[in-house]
């Protein structure tokens, strides 16, 4: 089928490699030693963008540092999802012009999902001059060649066409050394879920071949990554455009087979496809983690159609009890949205009600941000700000009052972790992570980095657990 359109030519791929070499050679021929400040804003998805961005920059013989200041070259890897997100990184590119007054040799770049967007690519165009580069998820795969052509021309690059989306294996990445891994196993989104811009800058579903997808994550494991997460906007629709039945549950059972000591995680799903099979397989398969995130946005059935869920709060409902039957460990986290235009208090309250049924042991909380070229931008949204964030807080107040006595209940329990590094309380040094992915602070060597260890919980608050290593 129509693969051959998805996938970038490996001749393609390898002529990027030769723009690497030149933009190494040019460096080397002027004895200099460039250094380059990535900066990700956004989803896990943007921040393995962010490490492919890196280990192409790696090639090209760049150093990374966190000061601008020091930088040849200024990466800013953007979100596009909320309007406080954009507005960020417009106070950070203004900032840059500073920067470049000082070190007008400094390239300035713009990517990721912002990038993508035409209004956002005319603004920078007409009124941040000093804008080297701007390229959109879409040209990632060819950010060599577009930073030569900027080093070569010392002209501004744009590549921001708007195309259904490609797939490109082989691209280097440097991954941040330690325990956690990210695996892009599909890009795009089809959903168009009304509020949302992902589809319109992340292009349509395209999933990697399996084989690739389980040869990275044996590599990954080989390598002695403990915590895998796989990545997609939704990835219980894996491999619907592949042709074949093989769905994303054969995709997990396949991977349990890798031999090894570690755990597979994976975000987002979409409560429209989580399937029985789904949940079977994972309460089946020993590395995979039994936790899983399942936004539902809304609790109220009006408000989930006009924002094109597709599914109902009885379903979503049903799913869940399905699951935690299956997995009676099941740690559930979710994502929801308030103040969605013509959403009324009742519906609000709605949404907090689910949570109070559910009784998630996390939420990722939202107060709807309109859009530009989203359906939900287009409605008529008449309830203030202020009446909308009363409703915010009174969810907030549930979910943390949930919370608090869903970790104060693992008090006296001995929980096996994965520690994955410091943490910034003086009294429980290390920082931890539950199978269930609860935050754990606690006493123990730091040898323990990087490995499982069995933690007796002491204490606990909203956000966290603090353990001893027996
Ligand atoms: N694909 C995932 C999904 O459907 O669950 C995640 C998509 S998005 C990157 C992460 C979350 O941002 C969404 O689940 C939603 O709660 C929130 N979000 C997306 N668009 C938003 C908007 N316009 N205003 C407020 N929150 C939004
Ligand atoms: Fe956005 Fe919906 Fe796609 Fe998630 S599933 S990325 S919320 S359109
Ligand atoms: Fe943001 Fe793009 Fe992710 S819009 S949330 S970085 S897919």
């Amino acid at each position: 089928m129509e693969r051959k359109d998805v996938c970038i030519a490996p001749a393609d791929i390898a002529r990027q490699r030769d723009f690497t070499q030149q933009i190494r050679a040019m460096f080397a021929a002027r004895q200099a030693h460039p250094a380059a400040c990535v900066d990700t804003f956004g989803c896990q998805q943007n921040v393995a963008d962010g490490e492919r961005l890196m280990g192409m920059l790696k090639e090209c013989g760049f150093s990374f540092t966190q000061d601008v200041k020091e930088a040849d070259l200024v990466i800013l890897n953007t979100c596009a999802v909320r309007e406080h997100a954009e507005q960020r990184v417009f106070g950070n590119l203004g900032a840059l012009t500073h920067t470049k007054k000082e070190n007008p040799e400094q390239v300035i770049c713009l990517c990721g999902c912002m990038a993508q967007e035409e209004r956002v690519s005319s603004r920078v165009k007409e009124s941040y001059r000093h804008v080297d580069l701007v390229f959109g998820p879409h040209a990632l795969w060819k950010f060599p060649e577009l930073l030569w052509q900027v080093y070569d021309t010392r002209k501004r690059v744009f590549s921001v066409a708007d195309e259904a989306g490609t797939i490109a294996e082989g691209i280097p990445t440097v991954r941040e050394a330690g325990v956690k891994a990210w695996v892009s196993i599909m890009y795009g989104c089809n959903n168009f879920c009304s509020y949302c811009i992902v589809p319109y800058v992340r292009g349509r579903e395209r999933s990697r071949d399996k084989d690739a997808v389980l040869a990275e994550v044996r590599e990954l494991v080989e390598a002695g990554y403990k915590d895998i997460t796989l990545l997609g906007q939704n990835v219980n629709s894996y491999g619907s455009d592949l042709g074949g039945e093989y769905d994303f549950a054969d995709l997990l059972s396949d991977i349990d087979q890798i031999p090894g000591d570690y755990l597979i995680r994976f975000m987002s799903s979409h409560p429209k496809d989580a399937t029985h099979k789904l949940f079977d397989t994972m309460a089946r398969c020993k590395h995979v983690a039994k936790q899983l995130h399942l936004p539902f946005q809304s609790g109220n059935d009006r408000v989930l159609k006009e924002m094109n869920r597709r599914y109902t709060r009885g379903q979503y409902l049903e799913e869940i009890n399905y699951a935690k039957a299956k997995m009676p460990d099941l740690v559930l986290t979710s994502d929801v949205i308030i103040g969605f235009p013509g959403e009324t208090e009742a519906e609000a309250m709605d949404t907090v009600s689910l949570v109070e049924e559910v009784g998630f042991d996390a939420l990722f909380t939202f107060i709807y941000s309109p859009r530009p070229g989203t359906k939900a931008a287009e409605l008529p949204d008449p309830v203030p700000r202020s009446e909308k964030q009363k409703w915010f807080d009174k969810l907030l107040e549930v979910q943390n009052a949930h919370s608090a006595a869903a970790h104060a209940a693992y008090v006296g329990k001995t929980l096996r972790v994965l520690v994955d590094g410091l943490s910034d309380d003086a009294d429980h040094p290390l920082s931890a992570r539950t199978e269930g992915n609860r935050l754990v602070r606690l006493k123990g060597d730091k040898a323990l980095i990087g490995q499982f260890a069995d933690v007796k919980i002491t204490d606990s608050n909203t956000w966290a657990l603090c353990g001893e290593a027996e």
